[in-house]
């Protein structure tokens, strides 16, 4: 039995609960592998237990070692290795990879994990080099899903309870993962590892890496969670999560500590560096214990040990520093830092600008740390491309463009001397494109670290500048845009047009525009509306209607409209079906009617459009309004996902009695 949900999100990450035979595993995770022959494990079991909840060992060697196989038939895998939590296995392709050959089956292997009692085994699949000619790669994929539909097969005849891993091969071919990843999804593994990386890891060949994730994970499924098969580097770890990788196993701890390195979430050092330290770049229980001189002088055998302990320290010190990343959304930031520790992690970072546009649909809508820009590479991620992309949802009548001093503080409406207008006043803004008056309090336009930049980075944005305005005059014509110098000189300009123009009223209604892509004050409501300002700061903190009830709250860390239940129902009655729409099905109707919150088994359909983390609209096949609440997953995931919390309330809509 296997049950995964997603808890907290961050780029393509995700904090997952993984449930395992009754067994919990929050994701990402490190299983570090532990060889199945005590004698032959550097690192004590003990302390293994302590920091892992679900190791990776390896089953071929069991099958082949008759003291340890008969142990296993006898005793079980748990017993063996003295672990009682989640135990994976790997089958012997490792094998097959370095030797060429193993002497096993591919359905025999399967079935042998099954009779140890493994929890989730793996598939005998063919790990193809890199760069072999494409036939090879062709032929070894065509065996591997023969290989996989067997096991598969097998599973289900013998009513296994084995969990099985299916992993993705297809060599440093990009169009044959992709089709590796739709063949697998089709089979319906439990767990997909992205197999054959470990030549590319040796030699830090991780842009390639990056291709190959992107292009496995598009078509696979997003409610399986991701292993990255032999990727034990904890340097590698930020980016490939920010990739949607949940798993990642370590041997890394342990052959690193025998060839004398030791780790970093930077890098990795060797003994003759760690020699000259005066001190350890970290406090693990082993290098508060040890100098680096004491312990450079120790016997082979308890550097080893020791080394290897410091690796695994270190290993889950990384995993942990990025779940709270994700926590606080500020895992691409984590991702910036990792890649300037290695030109060629910055070189796999700058890839993903060719993928943004699929990057962009898991990427929260909202985050609770703000855009923190770490280099020209900050100006493609996925928040950037949003609001360009959001931009478009305003309703444009006249437009003025302008310029504002870097200086000027956010939100600059705040700190700028002008006269307030129903003239749409687009400052032009180096990172963001354009930042319209109006909604410069929004996520992210406001919640952003900007330093100073280079004229060449300024220059960026042309493209997108003189495409927007290509768009803009035809959308509204092109004596309804004038641009204008620098803001001050100008203020006189911004004057209202209209009568009784109210421009807190005109704000929010940009704003509304800009989060939902829908007029929902329009021109009727536009002067029936009232706004409540925070007594401490002034600011916009609700949107009233003409009987003063609450219809949104300015949320303050980020300035989102949440809706109240008349703000639900004015929404639902704005913003066409299925927009902004989770439905579910009548099983669930009167749970959500009392303000249950949304469990993904009860959706039925969606808006293949929503982000992760937008308000959103619950409501029933015949779109009735039953409640409105967060959404947890995008899209894409909501249709995918059968297991889990899929919107989080924040009320209920009482059924109306005729
Ligand atoms: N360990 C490292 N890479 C691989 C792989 O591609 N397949 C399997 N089964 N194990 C691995
Ligand atoms: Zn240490």
């Amino acid at each position: 039995m296997m049950t995964f949900e997603i808890k907290s999100r961050d780029a393509m990450g995700r904090i997952g609960i993984l449930n395992i035979n009754g067994k919990k595993i929050e994701t990402p995770t490190i299983m570090p592998v532990v060889h199945p022959n005590p004698k032959k494990q550097v690192v004590d079991i003990d302390l293994i237990n302590k920091l892992a909840d679900v190791i990776i060992t390896n089953s071929y060697i069991i099958y082949k070692t008759k003291h340890l196989r008969e142990i296993a038939i006898d005793k079980g895998v748990h017993k063996l290795v003295g672990f009682d939590k989640v135990i994976v296995t790997d089958s012997g392709s490792f094998q097959l990879g370095v030797y060429g050959d193993v002497d096993v089956e591919p359905l025999e292997i399967v079935e042998f994990q099954e009779m140890i009692g493994v929890d989730v085994g793996t598939i005998l699949d063919i790990p193809t080099p890199p760069d072999v000619d494409k036939e090879i790669a062709e032929k070894d994929l065509e065996e591997t899903l023969r290989r996989a539909k067997l096991s598969i097969e097998l599973k289900k005849d013998r009513g296994f309870k084995l969990l099985l891993n299916g992993t993705i091969q297809g060599s440093t071919y990009l169009d044959l993962r992709r089709k590796s990843a739709k063949e697998m999804a089709k089979l319906n593994f439990d767990i997909y590892p992205i197999g054959a990386v470990v030549p590319l890891m040796e030699e830090y060949r991780y842009r390639d890496v990056v291709e190959i994730i992107i292009n496995s994970k598009m078509y696979l499924p997003t409610n399986k969670p991701v292993h990255l098969f032999g990727c034990g580097h904890p340097m590698f770890f930020a980016l490939a999560v920010a990739l949607g990788c949940d798993l990642f196993d370590s041997a890394a701890y342990a052959i690193y500590a025998k060839d004398d390195r030791y780790l970093t979430e930077r890098g990795t050092l060797h003994l003759d560096e760690i020699k000259d330290l005066k001190s350890f770049p970290c406090s693990c229980p082993v290098c508060s214990s040890y100098t680096p001189k004491e312990l450079a002088s120790l016997n082979k055998k308890d550097r080893e040990k020791l080394l290897a302990e410091h690796n695994l320290y270190v290993t889950f010190e990384e995993i942990n520093r990025i779940k709270e990343a994700i926590r606080e959304g500020s895992l691409w930031e984590l991702v910036e830092e990792r890649c300037r520790s290695h030109p060629k992690l910055l070189e796999a970072y700058r890839v993903l600008k060719n993928y943004i546009d699929y990057i962009e649909k898991f990427d929260p809508v909202t985050k609770k740390s703000a855009f923190f820009y770490s280099g020209v590479e900050s100006m493609f991620r996925p928040e950037v491309l949003r609001h360009k992309k959001r931009l478009k949802r305003i309703k444009y009548e006249k437009v003025y463009i302008t310029t504002i001093s870097s200086s000027v503080e956010k939100p600059y409406h705040e700190n700028l001397n002008v006269i307030e207008t129903d003239i749409d006043i687009l400052i032009k803004h180096p990172v963001f494109g354009f930042v319209p008056y109006y909604i410069d309090t929004m996520y992210p336009l406001s919640q952003n670290e900007i330093p100073e930049l280079y004229e060449f980075e300024k220059e960026i944005n042309k493209k997108f500048y003189d495409e927007f305005i290509v768009w803009l005059k035809r959308k509204i014509g092109e004596d309804n845009i004038l641009d204008i110098m620098t803001y001050n000189y100008y203020t006189s300009y911004f004057q209202s047009t209209k009568k009784g123009f109210n421009s807190d009223n005109l704000r929010i209604r940009k704003m509304l525009q800009y989060q939902y892509g829908y007029d929902i004050i329009d021109d009727d409501l536009i002067n029936k509306i009232k706004v409540v300002r925070s007594k401490n700061t002034g600011r916009l903190r609700q949107v009233l209607d003409e009987n003063n009830n609450i219809l949104f709250t300015v949320r303050s860390n980020d300035n989102l409209l949440i809706p109240s239940e008349r703000g639900a129902k004015l929404l639902w009655e704005k913003i066409l079906y299925p927009r902004y729409r989770v439905v579910v099905n009548k099983e669930a109707e009167e749970f959500i009617r009392e303000g249950r919150n949304v469990f993904a088994k009860f959706v039925v359909n969606c808006d293949e459009e929503l982000r992760p983390y937008e308000e959103v609209l619950v409501v029933n096949e015949d779109d009735e309004l039953l409640g409105y609440g967060t959404t947890i997953l995008n899209g894409i995931e909501l249709k995918e996902f059968n297991y889990g919390l899929a919107v989080k309330v924040r009320g209920g809509i009482k059924k109306v009695l005729k």
